[in-house]
Protein backbone atom coordinates (compact mmCIF):
# COMPACT_ATOMS: atom_id res chain seq x y z
CA UNK A 1 0.00 0.00 0.00
CA UNK A 2 2.33 2.55 -1.16
CA UNK A 3 1.70 5.31 -3.15
CA UNK A 4 4.13 8.13 -2.40
CA UNK A 5 2.52 10.79 -4.83
CA UNK A 6 -0.17 12.72 -2.39
CA UNK A 7 -1.98 15.19 -3.88
CA UNK A 8 -3.96 17.72 -1.53
CA UNK A 9 -5.70 16.63 1.70
CA UNK A 10 -9.46 15.55 0.84
CA UNK A 11 -11.37 19.07 1.49
CA UNK A 12 -11.77 22.02 -0.50
CA UNK A 13 -14.31 22.96 -3.68
CA UNK A 14 -15.07 19.85 -5.49
CA UNK A 15 -14.07 17.55 -3.13
CA UNK A 16 -16.79 14.42 -2.85
CA UNK A 17 -18.63 14.40 0.13
CA UNK A 18 -16.98 10.81 0.80
CA UNK A 19 -13.85 9.49 -0.58
CA UNK A 20 -13.34 6.99 -3.91
CA UNK A 21 -11.86 4.11 -3.04
CA UNK A 22 -8.77 5.70 -4.62
CA UNK A 23 -8.58 9.02 -2.66
CA UNK A 24 -9.49 6.76 0.53
CA UNK A 25 -5.90 4.57 0.05
CA UNK A 26 -4.30 7.67 -0.84
CA UNK A 27 -4.77 9.04 2.65
CA UNK A 28 -3.92 5.89 4.18
CA UNK A 29 -1.02 5.23 2.72
CA UNK A 30 1.02 8.63 3.83
CA UNK A 31 1.53 10.73 6.85
CA UNK A 32 0.06 14.28 5.59
CA UNK A 33 2.68 15.71 8.01
CA UNK A 34 5.40 14.86 6.69
CA UNK A 35 4.40 12.98 3.05
CA UNK A 36 6.33 10.43 3.70
CA UNK A 37 5.01 6.60 2.89
CA UNK A 38 3.58 4.56 5.80
CA UNK A 39 3.56 1.01 5.78
CA UNK A 40 0.52 0.50 8.35
CA UNK A 41 1.39 -2.98 9.98
CA UNK A 42 -1.29 -2.57 12.96
CA UNK A 43 -4.32 -4.29 11.02
CA UNK A 44 -5.13 -6.22 14.57
CA UNK A 45 -5.67 -2.93 16.52
CA UNK A 46 -8.18 -1.87 13.55
CA UNK A 47 -8.23 -2.45 9.95
CA UNK A 48 -8.71 0.14 7.37
CA UNK A 49 -12.28 0.43 6.48
CA UNK A 50 -13.10 -1.57 3.27
CA UNK A 51 -14.33 1.10 0.55
CA UNK A 52 -17.54 -1.17 -0.14
CA UNK A 53 -18.50 -0.46 4.10
CA UNK A 54 -17.70 3.07 3.16
CA UNK A 55 -19.99 3.03 0.82
CA UNK A 56 -22.61 0.96 2.36
CA UNK A 57 -22.50 3.13 5.27
CA UNK A 58 -22.37 6.68 3.48
CA UNK A 59 -26.00 5.43 1.85
CA UNK A 60 -27.20 4.43 5.16
CA UNK A 61 -26.34 7.17 7.07
CA UNK A 62 -27.63 9.81 4.25
CA UNK A 63 -31.08 8.27 5.05
CA UNK A 64 -33.36 8.94 8.35
CA UNK A 65 -34.95 6.76 10.50
CA UNK A 66 -35.14 5.31 13.96
CA UNK A 67 -35.30 1.65 12.91
CA UNK A 68 -37.67 1.59 16.66
CA UNK A 69 -40.01 3.89 14.98
CA UNK A 70 -42.79 2.65 13.48
CA UNK A 71 -43.29 5.23 10.04
CA UNK A 72 -42.26 4.56 6.91
CA UNK A 73 -38.58 5.81 7.46
CA UNK A 74 -38.34 3.61 10.65
CA UNK A 75 -39.81 0.96 8.74
CA UNK A 76 -37.09 0.88 6.08
CA UNK A 77 -34.31 1.76 8.52
CA UNK A 78 -35.87 -1.62 10.37
CA UNK A 79 -35.72 -3.46 7.73
CA UNK A 80 -31.80 -2.45 7.08
CA UNK A 81 -31.13 -3.46 10.12
CA UNK A 82 -33.13 -7.04 9.62
CA UNK A 83 -31.21 -7.97 6.22
CA UNK A 84 -28.09 -7.21 8.33
CA UNK A 85 -28.76 -9.21 10.91
CA UNK A 86 -29.83 -12.05 8.30
CA UNK A 87 -26.30 -11.75 6.25
CA UNK A 88 -24.36 -11.59 9.50
CA UNK A 89 -26.24 -14.67 10.83
CA UNK A 90 -25.83 -16.50 7.78
CA UNK A 91 -22.16 -15.96 7.77
CA UNK A 92 -21.68 -16.74 11.11
CA UNK A 93 -23.44 -20.00 11.65
CA UNK A 94 -26.35 -18.92 13.76
CA UNK A 95 -30.05 -17.85 13.95
CA UNK A 96 -30.94 -13.66 13.43
CA UNK A 97 -32.58 -13.65 16.27
CA UNK A 98 -29.28 -14.81 18.29
CA UNK A 99 -27.52 -11.30 17.01
CA UNK A 100 -27.28 -8.37 19.20
CA UNK A 101 -26.18 -5.58 18.13
CA UNK A 102 -23.71 -3.44 20.45
CA UNK A 103 -21.11 -1.03 20.03
CA UNK A 104 -18.48 -2.88 19.54
CA UNK A 105 -16.32 -6.01 21.33
CA UNK A 106 -16.25 -4.53 24.23
CA UNK A 107 -19.30 -3.86 25.02
CA UNK A 108 -20.21 -7.72 23.66
CA UNK A 109 -17.86 -9.11 26.29
CA UNK A 110 -19.31 -7.14 29.17
CA UNK A 111 -22.47 -7.78 28.29
CA UNK A 112 -21.16 -11.58 28.07
CA UNK A 113 -19.05 -11.63 31.46
CA UNK A 114 -21.48 -9.87 33.42
CA UNK A 115 -24.82 -10.67 31.76
CA UNK A 116 -24.56 -14.75 31.80
CA UNK A 117 -23.10 -14.32 35.64
CA UNK A 118 -25.46 -12.73 36.76
CA UNK A 119 -28.23 -14.76 35.45
CA UNK A 120 -26.35 -17.95 36.81
CA UNK A 121 -27.18 -20.22 39.91
CA UNK A 122 -23.67 -20.98 40.28
CA UNK A 123 -20.97 -18.79 41.56
CA UNK A 124 -17.69 -19.87 39.63
CA UNK A 125 -16.59 -17.98 36.67
CA UNK A 126 -13.41 -19.13 34.90
CA UNK A 127 -11.29 -17.31 31.79
CA UNK A 128 -8.36 -17.64 30.22
CA UNK A 129 -5.25 -15.95 31.06
CA UNK A 130 -4.84 -14.64 27.85
CA UNK A 131 -8.30 -13.06 27.44
CA UNK A 132 -8.83 -9.20 26.43
CA UNK A 133 -9.30 -6.94 28.92
CA UNK A 134 -12.82 -6.52 28.07
CA UNK A 135 -13.16 -10.07 29.38
CA UNK A 136 -10.12 -10.05 31.97
CA UNK A 137 -11.52 -6.60 33.68
CA UNK A 138 -15.09 -7.80 33.65
CA UNK A 139 -14.09 -11.15 35.64
CA UNK A 140 -12.33 -8.90 38.01
CA UNK A 141 -15.17 -6.42 38.48
CA UNK A 142 -17.27 -9.88 39.94
CA UNK A 143 -14.82 -10.87 42.17
CA UNK A 144 -15.50 -7.43 44.12
CA UNK A 145 -18.16 -6.83 46.60
CA UNK A 146 -20.42 -4.70 43.93
CA UNK A 147 -19.61 -7.75 41.30
CA UNK A 148 -20.88 -10.31 43.65
CA UNK A 149 -17.79 -11.76 45.11
CA UNK A 150 -18.02 -14.17 42.43
CA UNK A 151 -15.02 -16.74 42.43
CA UNK A 152 -13.02 -15.89 39.86
CA UNK A 153 -11.12 -18.73 38.40
CA UNK A 154 -7.89 -17.82 35.47
CA UNK A 155 -7.47 -20.80 33.16
CA UNK A 156 -3.44 -21.26 32.72
CA UNK A 157 -2.52 -21.55 29.10
CA UNK A 158 0.22 -23.78 27.38
CA UNK A 159 3.34 -22.20 25.96
CA UNK A 160 1.46 -21.58 22.64
CA UNK A 161 -0.78 -19.45 24.55
CA UNK A 162 -3.55 -21.85 24.04
CA UNK A 163 -6.31 -22.56 27.15
CA UNK A 164 -5.23 -26.25 28.64
CA UNK A 165 -8.15 -28.13 28.30
CA UNK A 166 -6.98 -30.59 31.07
CA UNK A 167 -7.88 -26.84 33.44
CA UNK A 168 -11.32 -27.01 31.95
CA UNK A 169 -11.62 -30.59 32.46
CA UNK A 170 -10.18 -30.39 36.59
CA UNK A 171 -12.22 -26.89 37.06
CA UNK A 172 -15.01 -29.21 36.79
CA UNK A 173 -14.04 -31.91 38.20
CA UNK A 174 -13.40 -29.88 41.11
CA UNK A 175 -16.77 -27.23 41.22
CA UNK A 176 -19.19 -29.33 38.97
CA UNK A 177 -22.76 -27.36 38.78
CA UNK A 178 -21.14 -23.82 40.39
CA UNK A 179 -19.56 -23.08 37.61
CA UNK A 180 -21.38 -20.57 36.13
CA UNK A 181 -19.53 -19.27 33.00
CA UNK A 182 -16.43 -20.26 31.05
CA UNK A 183 -14.69 -17.30 29.00
CA UNK A 184 -11.95 -18.66 26.45
CA UNK A 185 -11.32 -16.29 23.31
CA UNK A 186 -11.06 -17.83 19.60
CA UNK A 187 -8.31 -16.13 18.53
CA UNK A 188 -5.69 -14.01 20.60
CA UNK A 189 -4.89 -10.19 19.38
CA UNK A 190 -1.57 -10.03 20.68
CA UNK A 191 0.20 -14.04 19.49
CA UNK A 192 -2.96 -14.61 17.45
CA UNK A 193 -3.32 -18.30 18.71
CA UNK A 194 -6.46 -20.32 18.51
CA UNK A 195 -7.95 -21.64 21.27
CA UNK A 196 -10.14 -25.35 20.47
CA UNK A 197 -12.68 -23.59 21.37
CA UNK A 198 -15.35 -26.29 20.53
CA UNK A 199 -13.19 -28.78 23.17
CA UNK A 200 -12.94 -26.26 25.86
CA UNK A 201 -16.51 -25.67 25.90
CA UNK A 202 -17.96 -29.25 25.65
CA UNK A 203 -16.79 -30.37 29.56
CA UNK A 204 -18.25 -27.06 30.93
CA UNK A 205 -21.88 -27.01 29.25
CA UNK A 206 -22.18 -30.63 30.62
CA UNK A 207 -22.31 -29.53 34.08
CA UNK A 208 -24.60 -26.82 33.22
CA UNK A 209 -22.16 -23.59 32.73
CA UNK A 210 -22.51 -20.93 30.41
CA UNK A 211 -19.73 -20.49 27.65
CA UNK A 212 -18.67 -17.06 26.25
CA UNK A 213 -15.73 -16.58 23.15
CA UNK A 214 -14.18 -13.23 22.13
CA UNK A 215 -13.75 -13.86 18.44
CA UNK A 216 -13.31 -10.36 17.53
CA UNK A 217 -9.85 -11.33 16.03
CA UNK A 218 -11.23 -14.49 14.18
CA UNK A 219 -14.31 -13.32 12.82
CA UNK A 220 -13.37 -12.27 9.38
CA UNK A 221 -10.65 -14.32 9.17
CA UNK A 222 -10.41 -17.93 10.16
CA UNK A 223 -13.78 -20.04 9.58
CA UNK A 224 -16.51 -19.10 12.15
CA UNK A 225 -19.35 -21.27 13.29
CA UNK A 226 -21.38 -20.75 16.23
CA UNK A 227 -23.45 -23.50 16.31
CA UNK A 228 -20.60 -25.73 15.81
CA UNK A 229 -18.19 -23.97 18.43
CA UNK A 230 -21.28 -25.03 21.00
CA UNK A 231 -20.93 -21.65 23.04
CA UNK A 232 -23.51 -19.75 24.74
CA UNK A 233 -22.46 -16.67 22.97
CA UNK A 234 -19.56 -14.97 21.26
CA UNK A 235 -18.48 -11.26 20.18
CA UNK A 236 -17.21 -9.56 17.10
CA UNK A 237 -16.40 -6.10 16.29
CA UNK A 238 -16.61 -4.55 12.87
CA UNK A 239 -13.76 -2.54 12.75
CA UNK A 240 -11.45 -5.83 12.75
CA UNK A 241 -12.79 -6.75 9.60
CA UNK A 242 -13.03 -3.47 7.33
CA UNK A 243 -16.59 -1.92 8.96
CA UNK A 244 -17.05 0.86 10.95
CA UNK A 245 -15.50 1.56 14.91
CA UNK A 246 -17.70 1.37 17.26
CA UNK A 247 -20.13 -0.91 16.24
CA UNK A 248 -20.12 -4.81 16.64
CA UNK A 249 -22.19 -7.85 17.85
CA UNK A 250 -22.81 -10.32 20.58
CA UNK A 251 -24.08 -13.89 19.45
CA UNK A 252 -26.28 -15.21 22.04
CA UNK A 253 -28.12 -18.56 22.28
CA UNK A 254 -31.83 -17.80 22.31
CA UNK A 255 -32.31 -20.18 25.01
CA UNK A 256 -29.71 -18.23 27.22
CA UNK A 257 -30.62 -16.86 30.35
CA UNK A 258 -28.46 -12.87 30.16
CA UNK A 259 -29.30 -9.64 32.75
CA UNK A 260 -28.99 -6.48 30.77
CA UNK A 261 -26.00 -4.28 32.01
CA UNK A 262 -27.49 -1.07 30.63
CA UNK A 263 -31.12 0.18 30.41
CA UNK A 264 -33.78 1.86 28.23
CA UNK A 265 -35.95 1.01 25.65
CA UNK A 266 -35.57 -2.47 25.29
CA UNK A 267 -34.12 -2.89 22.11
CA UNK A 268 -32.15 -6.10 21.33
CA UNK A 269 -33.74 -8.54 22.93
CA UNK A 270 -34.06 -6.22 25.49
CA UNK A 271 -30.72 -7.15 26.11
CA UNK A 272 -29.25 -4.06 24.82
CA UNK A 273 -31.29 -1.04 24.76
CA UNK A 274 -30.41 2.07 22.96
CA UNK A 275 -31.25 2.87 18.91
CA UNK A 276 -29.50 0.62 16.78
CA UNK A 277 -26.79 2.22 14.96
CA UNK A 278 -28.68 1.52 11.44
CA UNK A 279 -25.52 3.13 8.72
CA UNK A 280 -22.72 1.10 11.58
CA UNK A 281 -24.47 -2.60 11.29
CA UNK A 282 -25.16 -2.32 7.31
CA UNK A 283 -21.45 -0.98 7.09
CA UNK A 284 -20.73 -4.11 9.58
CA UNK A 285 -22.78 -6.60 6.83
CA UNK A 286 -21.09 -5.24 4.23
CA UNK A 287 -17.67 -5.66 5.47
CA UNK A 288 -18.04 -8.96 6.49
CA UNK A 289 -19.82 -10.16 3.22
CA UNK A 290 -16.44 -9.39 1.74
CA UNK A 291 -13.89 -10.20 4.31
CA UNK A 292 -15.76 -14.05 4.25
CA UNK A 293 -16.04 -13.81 0.28
CA UNK A 294 -11.96 -13.89 0.52
CA UNK A 295 -11.16 -15.41 3.75
CA UNK A 296 -9.82 -18.41 2.12
CA UNK A 297 -7.56 -16.45 -0.53
CA UNK A 298 -6.49 -14.00 1.81
CA UNK A 299 -5.52 -16.54 4.38
CA UNK A 300 -2.87 -18.36 1.82
CA UNK A 301 -1.78 -14.45 1.15
CA UNK A 302 -1.19 -13.36 4.31
CA UNK A 303 0.41 -16.48 5.38
CA UNK A 304 3.25 -16.26 2.68
CA UNK A 305 3.38 -12.68 3.90
CA UNK A 306 3.70 -13.63 7.74
CA UNK A 307 6.20 -16.39 6.67
CA UNK A 308 8.17 -14.19 4.76
CA UNK A 309 8.13 -11.27 7.39
CA UNK A 310 9.34 -13.49 9.98
CA UNK A 311 12.65 -15.30 7.92
CA UNK A 312 13.07 -12.03 6.69
CA UNK A 313 13.76 -10.49 10.15
CA UNK A 314 15.11 -13.75 11.98
CA UNK A 315 17.58 -12.75 8.64
CA UNK A 316 18.78 -9.06 9.94
CA UNK A 317 18.22 -10.04 13.84
CA UNK A 318 19.84 -12.76 15.03
CA UNK A 319 18.22 -14.06 18.26
CA UNK A 320 14.96 -12.71 17.81
CA UNK A 321 12.19 -14.93 19.05
CA UNK A 322 8.82 -15.97 17.55
CA UNK A 323 6.17 -15.73 19.97
CA UNK A 324 3.12 -18.15 19.77
CA UNK A 325 2.28 -21.18 17.20
CA UNK A 326 0.83 -24.02 16.15
CA UNK A 327 -2.74 -23.23 14.87
CA UNK A 328 -2.67 -19.14 14.13
CA UNK A 329 -4.59 -16.26 12.94
CA UNK A 330 -2.99 -15.89 9.68
CA UNK A 331 -2.15 -11.85 10.05
CA UNK A 332 -0.37 -11.55 13.11
CA UNK A 333 2.83 -11.76 14.08
CA UNK A 334 4.83 -11.15 17.90
CA UNK A 335 8.55 -11.07 17.80
CA UNK A 336 10.35 -10.82 21.14
CA UNK A 337 13.27 -8.71 20.44
CA UNK A 338 16.09 -9.72 23.61
CA UNK A 339 17.47 -6.12 24.98
CA UNK A 340 15.49 -3.67 23.52
CA UNK A 341 12.52 -2.07 24.79
CA UNK A 342 9.01 -2.30 23.08
CA UNK A 343 8.11 1.07 23.23
CA UNK A 344 11.31 1.79 22.32
CA UNK A 345 11.21 -0.30 18.82
CA UNK A 346 8.03 1.16 18.07
CA UNK A 347 9.12 4.83 18.14
CA UNK A 348 12.30 3.81 16.05
CA UNK A 349 10.07 2.41 13.51
CA UNK A 350 7.08 5.00 13.41
CA UNK A 351 10.27 7.20 12.31
CA UNK A 352 10.84 4.80 10.01
CA UNK A 353 6.87 4.96 8.15
CA UNK A 354 6.35 1.26 9.84
CA UNK A 355 3.22 1.45 11.96
CA UNK A 356 2.96 -1.69 14.43
CA UNK A 357 2.49 -2.34 18.44
CA UNK A 358 3.75 -3.76 21.48
CA UNK A 359 0.36 -5.71 21.98
CA UNK A 360 -3.03 -4.94 22.64
CA UNK A 361 -3.67 -1.45 21.21
CA UNK A 362 -5.82 -0.84 24.41
CA UNK A 363 -2.75 -1.12 26.47
CA UNK A 364 -0.13 0.18 24.31
CA UNK A 365 1.23 2.94 25.97
CA UNK A 366 0.76 1.77 29.03
CA UNK A 367 4.88 0.18 29.45
CA UNK A 368 3.30 -2.86 30.97
CA UNK A 369 4.65 -5.66 30.15
CA UNK A 370 2.36 -7.80 28.08
CA UNK A 371 0.15 -10.06 30.42
CA UNK A 372 -0.80 -12.85 27.21
CA UNK A 373 3.30 -13.29 26.72
CA UNK A 374 3.55 -13.77 30.58
CA UNK A 375 1.08 -16.18 31.24
CA UNK A 376 2.70 -18.37 28.29
CA UNK A 377 5.68 -18.71 30.10
CA UNK A 378 8.18 -15.23 29.16
CA UNK A 379 10.52 -13.75 31.42
CA UNK A 380 9.58 -9.99 32.58
CA UNK A 381 12.10 -8.63 30.37
CA UNK A 382 10.80 -10.30 27.74
CA UNK A 383 7.31 -9.54 27.50
CA UNK A 384 8.31 -5.79 27.26
CA UNK A 385 10.98 -6.78 24.59
CA UNK A 386 8.11 -7.59 22.04
CA UNK A 387 6.42 -6.30 19.03
CA UNK A 388 3.69 -7.13 17.17
CA UNK A 389 3.25 -6.55 13.42
CA UNK A 390 -0.29 -7.62 12.09
CA UNK A 391 -1.05 -7.74 8.68
CA UNK A 392 -4.74 -7.15 6.60
CA UNK A 393 -6.40 -6.88 3.15
CA UNK A 394 -4.43 -3.88 2.15
CA UNK A 395 -1.22 -5.47 3.39
CA UNK A 396 1.43 -6.08 0.38
CA UNK A 397 5.15 -7.24 -0.16
CA UNK A 398 6.44 -4.19 0.32
CA UNK A 399 5.02 -3.28 3.37
CA UNK A 400 6.82 -6.66 4.72
CA UNK A 401 10.10 -5.67 2.94
CA UNK A 402 9.95 -2.20 4.36
CA UNK A 403 8.93 -3.58 7.98
CA UNK A 404 12.58 -6.31 7.22
CA UNK A 405 14.47 -3.55 6.11
CA UNK A 406 13.98 -0.76 9.58
CA UNK A 407 14.14 -3.42 11.46
CA UNK A 408 17.84 -4.44 12.02
CA UNK A 409 18.44 -1.03 12.21
CA UNK A 410 16.31 -0.31 14.92
CA UNK A 411 16.71 -3.14 16.66
CA UNK A 412 20.43 -2.38 16.91
CA UNK A 413 19.31 1.05 18.21
CA UNK A 414 17.08 -0.24 20.57
CA UNK A 415 19.47 -2.72 22.70
CA UNK A 416 22.05 0.11 22.63
CA UNK A 417 19.49 2.60 24.06
CA UNK A 418 18.87 -0.76 26.06
CA UNK A 419 21.97 -1.01 27.12
CA UNK A 420 22.60 2.58 28.40
CA UNK A 421 19.34 2.29 30.60
CA UNK A 422 20.34 -0.70 32.14
CA UNK A 423 24.03 0.99 33.14
CA UNK A 424 21.81 4.14 34.40
CA UNK A 425 19.31 1.88 36.24
CA UNK A 426 22.09 -0.56 38.32
CA UNK A 427 24.29 2.81 38.85
CA UNK A 428 21.23 4.07 40.91
CA UNK A 429 20.53 1.01 42.82
C1 LIG B 1 -9.60 -9.90 21.33
C2 LIG B 1 -10.26 -8.57 21.47
N1 LIG B 1 -11.40 -8.48 22.19
C3 LIG B 1 -12.04 -7.32 22.35
C4 LIG B 1 -11.56 -6.16 21.80
C5 LIG B 1 -12.32 -4.89 21.98
O1 LIG B 1 -12.99 -4.56 20.79
P1 LIG B 1 -13.49 -3.05 20.51
O2 LIG B 1 -12.28 -2.30 20.09
O3 LIG B 1 -14.48 -3.20 19.40
O4 LIG B 1 -14.10 -2.55 21.74
C6 LIG B 1 -10.36 -6.19 21.07
C7 LIG B 1 -9.77 -4.94 20.53
O5 LIG B 1 -8.60 -4.84 20.29
C8 LIG B 1 -9.70 -7.43 20.89
O6 LIG B 1 -8.58 -7.53 20.19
Amino acid sequence: MLTPEVSTPASGPGTPAVPGPDAFRRILACDMRTIRPVHYLDHAATTPMRPAAVAAYAEAASTVGNASSLHGSGRRARRRVEEARESLAHHLGCRPSEVVFTSGGTEADNLAVLGLSAAAAGDVVAVGATEHHSVLDAAAHLATDRGGRKDVRVLPVDARGAVRIDSVRDLVTEVGPRLALVATMLGNNEIGTLNDVADLAAPAREVGAAVHTDAVQAVGHVPVDFEALGVTSLSLSAHKFGGPLGVGALLIDRGADCRPIGFGGGQERDLRSGSVDVPGVVAMATALEEAVGEMESEARRLTDLRDRLVDGVRRVVPGVIVNGGGERLPGIVNLTFPGCSGESLILLLDAAGIECSTGSACTAGVAEPSHVLLAAGAGEAAARSSLRLSLGYTSTEADVEAAIAALGPAAERARVAGLGLTRAGAGAS
